[in-house]
């Protein structure tokens, strides 16, 4: 085991200096099979390398949230502007027609186990089986993963067996970097989370954005996503996509910055021409107070 006493300071990221991409549009999965890598083009557009994905996934440990009371009222006028659903399997099947999905793909929520009357929220489970999400369609699985707090072994179970069961299905696997109450939110701890999944195997990993963001990325030899976390101003979330994906990362997992948004719709598409058509926060922060009109 490499020695703990003596770590030096990490510093050649080399952020300039990207990842050979092997052929292939999504950064460190050239050498998966077939359907594996239509699953992750689903996800990633090929021309961008990007993706936007719609996180409602909420419910699955805090009940009704602001914003997705009603799953079936607010996420269909949002669709048309995402590429990935990110779900629960229940709230998909209930709320979501599979029309809506054509030619959009399922980040399907997989891991469970606590709630919000419980103080610790580290310790879940894999709550979706491997069948089920190859039923459902999935593009990939999403799973928490709680580096440093009491769940930490039971959630690398967690994420290692969905692994080992996806990539023999073909099926990707989203390793979450979860952040509790206590868990830090520094740019050390996401670099050592993020690089951790990507170790353990996962072919993309979500993570919230830090300062010098382009380390974590560097350091993580597949994708990231980043969460968006509380309700910002518009203009701050706009800001923080386009800044997260300057500083490397492969597209946005947003949920209440867009549903809890004045204007969902507007948000929706102005975070979208940032993330495939290349326009800046400030042009997004234009169009979004065009649309809302
Ligand atoms: C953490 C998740 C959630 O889907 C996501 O982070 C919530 O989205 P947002 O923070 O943007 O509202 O993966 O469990």
């Amino acid at each position: 085991m490499a020695d703990l006493d003596n770590i030096k300071e990490t510093k050649k990221f080399s952020p300039d200096n990207p990842q050979n991409a092997q052929g292939f549009h999504v950064k460190g999965c050239s050498n998966y099979g077939w359907g594996m890598k239509t699953r992750l083009s689903n996800i990633f557009n090929p021309k961008s390398g990007r993706t936007l994905m719609l996180a409602f996934d909420h419910g699955y440990f805090l009940g009704p949230t602001s914003g997705l009371e009603r799953i079936d009222l607010t996420i269909p006028p949002l669709a048309p502007y995402i590429d990935v659903f990110m779900g629960t399997r229940g709230a998909l099947t209930a709320c979501i027609e599979p029309g809506l999905l054509n030619g959009k793909a399922v980040a399907l929520r997989c891991s469970s186990g606590s709630s919000i009357l419980n103080d610790d929220l580290s310790h879940e489970l894999v709550s979706v089986d491997i069948n089920e999400a190859a039923r459902l369609n999935a593009s990939c699985m999403a799973v928490q993963v709680f580096i440093g707090s009491d769940g930490q072994k039971q959630s690398i179970e967690n994420i290692s067996k969905l692994i080992d069961t996806g990539n023999a299905a073909g099926i990707p696997t989203m390793g979450v970097v979860a952040v509790g109450k206590t868990m830090e939110r520094t740019t050390k701890y996401f670099q050592l989370a993020t690089r951790m999944i990507a170790e353990f195997g996962a072919q993309i990993v979500k993570c919230y954005y830090c300062d010098d963001f382009e380390t974590v990325t560097a350091g993580c030899p597949v994708p990231i996503v980043i969460a968006g976390g509380k309700k910002l101003p518009e203009k701050d979330a706009l800001d923080m996509c386009y800044n997260s994906l300057q500083r490397g990362a492969a597209g946005i997992d947003m949920g209440r910055n867009i549903f809890q948004s004045e204007a969902p719709v507007a948000m929706v598409r102005a975070v979208r021409s940032i993330v495939h058509d290349g326009i800046t926060s400030d042009q997004a922060y234009e169009m979004y107070q065009d649309i809302r009109k």
